[in-house]
């Protein structure tokens, strides 16, 4: 029989630490409704001490969730542990993740602490979040840098305190497959009373090994794997679920293991991640990314035509990439919309679909067909932006050969009009300047993307644009068949996202 590997996704927690990637709460409740439809067992909600907006976005989801497991992090003091519980008790199921550091590096660097103190706050933490709930995961932070005896004592003194998880995080992405599968065995081997609780790993990519690493480590006796969508998260990011759920299913030969995971949420869960968080999947990401499923080679496009299993060695549906999309167009009616977007996973109340069925007939009008991309980005910029302060009313722009370029924004400012206008050396840098003018804003453009939504000339344009104001960096993207108006959206979405980060700041973390 084939053992179970738990699938722990922290898409919200360490995925949410990826530079500009932060997202409000609802967001976040979209994103794990549609994680518990995945079958992700354990979601990491986020750290609820981190600030406000964390404390309530998993409360929220908390309150929401029926079965997934919901956890929050916390530090080893008293204060984080109350608030991860206070968040994290109202799920039926919850649990607290608990974290030090146990590298002589961090330990003497970072938190100025001995090996004696840092076992102490280890033990003292797991029997204080013990207070609340049985289910307590304990991690040791920059595990793979540690002193292996040193970690082993730490994971039994934890055991020992009651953990019922014990997690092996490689924090920095350093540990090399063969190695960090010696180092699970040896924890297992070395810490007594291992095989009563889960022994879990959390990689991260720094050197792109992070798959590797967690499917050597599964294969070395761990069954948790803690992962994000897209593989987001800090630096290089962390362990891609996508990459490890389909390894473990293409290969039951070499993995015997099995997860909860409904493989055909893959691809919608990835697209909603990416359409949340303004990050772009890299074309050729494994499993999700655009070209993952598209032969260019004749050579290859004749041997999937007679055989797919000549160059494909999954198939695209069962991550949910469907071949036969169904096209929409003007003259779809609403039940027709709802039913395709119910499908793509998006369950819309009678108003979001109100407010999305207006907007889509707006683009159908333009646009012929409309794809997937497209109801994606509309039920993105209709629906799931809703406490925006700033929106984008109306534009003009006129540019050309001869003349100076010139943009008229009015925006709606806290639900109030305000118009204004400006000049640039281009119609976006126009647009922009007058939309800083307008908010009295005065954030730096550091990246502007501009591609096709879908293919078609008259496809959408898809902006994202990555802003910093004040030292702190946040994403927006935009879409609308015309680029100009794209760009205008994807700064206001921009700003938006900073007067959120800067309402509800984040605690620096020790
Ligand atoms: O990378 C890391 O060590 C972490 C821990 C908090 C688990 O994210
Ligand atoms: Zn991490």
């Amino acid at each position: 029989m084939s053992e179970n590997v738990i699938i722990f996704d922290t898409t919200l927690r360490d995925g949410e630490q990826s530079p500009g990637a932060s997202m409000n709460t609802a967001e976040k409740l979209r994103l794990a409704t549609q994680m518990e439809k995945l079958g992700v067992d354990v979601l990491e909600a986020g750290f609820p001490a981190a600030s406000d907006g964390d404390f309530e976005a998993v409360s929220e989801i908390a309150k929401k969730m029926k079965k997934i497991q919901v956890t929050g992090l916390a530090r080893t003091n008293k204060n984080d542990i109350d608030l991860a519980w206070n968040a994290v008790k109202h799920a039926p199921n919850h649990r607290i993740h608990i974290f030090i550091a146990t590298s002589d590096l961090h330990m003497s660097e970072k938190l100025k602490m001995s090996r004696d103190q840092v076992l102490q706050a280890s033990v003292d933490a797991v029997k204080y979040a013990k207070s609340f709930t049985d289910n307590v995961e304990f991690s040791a932070e920059d595990g793979s840098r540690s002193d292996q005896d040193f970690m082993c004592k730490v994971f039994e003194a934890a055991i020992e305190a009651g953990a019922t998880t014990i997690n092996l995080p490689d924090t920095v992405g350093y540990a090399i497959p063969d190695e960090f599968a010696e180092l699970v065995r040896y924890a297992r081997d070395h810490t007594p009373n291992m095989h009563k609780v889960v022994l879990s790993v959390h990689c991260h990519n720094d050197l792109g090994l992070a798959t590797a690493n967690t499917l050597a480590a599964i294969e070395a006796g761990a069954r948790q794997a803690e992962v994000t969508i897209n593989g987001i998260g800090e630096r290089a990011g962390n362990t891609s679920m996508e990459e490890i759920v389909m390894a473990l299913h293409t290969r039951p030969n070499f993995f015997p293991f099995t997860t909860n995971i409904k493989t055909e949420q893959i691809y919608p869960t990835s697209r909603l991640v990416s359409t949340i968080t303004g990050i772009l999947v890299q074309p050729n990401k494994a499993i999700v990314g655009a070209n993952a499923f598209a032969h260019e080679a004749g050579i290859h496009q004749h041997g999937v035509l007679v055989n797919p299993m000549t160059y494909e060695i999954m198939k695209p549906e069962t991550i949910g990439l469907s071949a036969n999309k169904l096209v929409l167009g003007k003259h779809s009616g609403r039940h027709a919309l709802h039913e395709h977007l119910k499908e793509m996973g998006y369950d819309l109340s009678p108003g979001e679909l109100n407010t999305v069925f207006k907007n889509f007939k707006n683009l159908a009008d333009k646009k012929k067909h409309v794809l997937d991309e497209d109801l994606e980005a509309l039920v993105q910029e209709g629906v799931l932006r809703t406490t925006e302060i700033f929106r984008l009313e109306y534009l003009h722009v006129s540019s050309g050969t001869t003349v100076m370029p010139m943009a008229s924004v009015v925006l709606t400012i806290n639900e109030r009009a305000a118009k204004g206008s400006d000049y640039g050396n281009g119609p976006i840098d126009a647009t922009f300047n007058a939309i800083a003018k307008l908010t009295g804003t005065d954030s730096e453009l550091l990246r502007f993307t501009i591609s096709a939504l879908t293919g078609g000339t008259d496809a959408q344009g898809e902006v994202t644009v990555r802003l910093r104001e004040s030292g702190l960096v946040a994403l927006g993207r935009g879409t609308d068949p015309d680029i100009i108006t794209a760009s205008a959206k994807a700064y206001i979405n921009g700003l938006n996202r900073l007067e959120y980060i800067k309402e509800h700041p984040a605690t620096v973390i020790q």
